[in-house]
């Protein structure tokens, strides 16, 4: 119900993403932010993206939603050539969903006009842009806080509404960042919920994130040091490994 049907999509390729050899480097600062990062996530896979601070992580997250360009490289996103940009407000729109680590609210509207904005311009009208933001605030646990401005909830709050926001309009690929960085053991476990079942539905999901909370429940782990790609397991390859380990394999 929070996400479109991926079969409304044409293309084999519905919610892939796909880059190859991206490079951002930020201007008046002397190293790059990403040197050199191929990756691709398929639909149906819970994957986390971890790193120290200062990694990267937030960066390929903004090019993915391409709220920035990369210097070098393609990154193509359900068939959309995200570098290029053209059409990427239809895009941003239509295809991904992101919560900011830092929520980017409009602190003037009230929790629910927050997700109705991001409906503006799509096909529903306003009684249902209405009705879908109570809905989706409702599945994160934010009923009766429909009317309160970003100052009046706390922050754990805040972050629900960004991730219920990222939702609106139904996204085919779901970009978090640190969508559980605030939140208590039951809304963790909410959030982490909506997320595996937009994976289950087919969407596409990448999530910054060092929670253990939400690393349980991701499928793969894709480790991001100093603009590069270091490490991508998949949780049964960690199995693997652990069992190895165990059977001294790997000493
Ligand atoms: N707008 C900007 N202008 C200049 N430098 C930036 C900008 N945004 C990020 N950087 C730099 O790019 C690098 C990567 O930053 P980024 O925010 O992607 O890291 P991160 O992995 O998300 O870190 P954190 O875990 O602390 O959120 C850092 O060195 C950072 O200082
Ligand atoms: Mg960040």
């Amino acid at each position: 119900m929070l996400r479109r049907d991926s079969s409304a999509h044409t293309t084999g390729s519905a919610g892939c993403i796909s880059l190859h050899d991206v490079h951002k480097r930020y201007r008046g600062e002397p190293d790059e932010a990403l040197c050199g990062v191929d990756l691709e996530v398929a639909p149906g896979e819970l994957v986390a993206l971890v790193g120290p601070s200062g990694s990267g992580k937030s960066t390929l997250l903004h090019l993915l939603a391409a709220l920035d360009r990369p210097d070098h490289g393609t990154i193509v996103i359900d068939g959309f050539d995200v570098a290029r940009r053209i059409g990427a407000g239809r895009y941003r729109r239509g295809t991904v969903g992101l919560v900011f680590q830092l929520h980017n609210l409009l602190p003037n509207l009230s929790a629910a006009a927050n997700l109705e904005v991001v409906m503006f311009g799509t096909h529903r009208r306003r009684q249902e842009r209405r009705a879908r933001a109570r809905e989706l605030l409702d599945a994160v646990g934010l009923a009766g806080k429909y009317k309160d401005v970003p100052t009046r909830l706390s922050g754990g709050e805040r972050q629900r509404v960004a991730v219920a926001r990222a939702f609106a309009n139904e996204p085919q690929v779901l970009l978090a960042d640190e969508p559980t960085g605030s939140l208590d053991d039951a809304s963790t476990a909410t959030v982490v919920a909506l997320l595996r079942d937009h994976v289950a539905a087919g969407g596409t999901l990448l999530a910054v994130t060092h929670d253990s909370r939400l690393l349980a429940a991701a499928d793969r782990v894709v480790t991001l040091t100093a603009g590069r790609i270091t490490g991508d397991i998949r949780k049964n390859d960690a199995v693997t490994l652990r069992v190895a380990a165990g059977a001294g394999g790997l000493e």
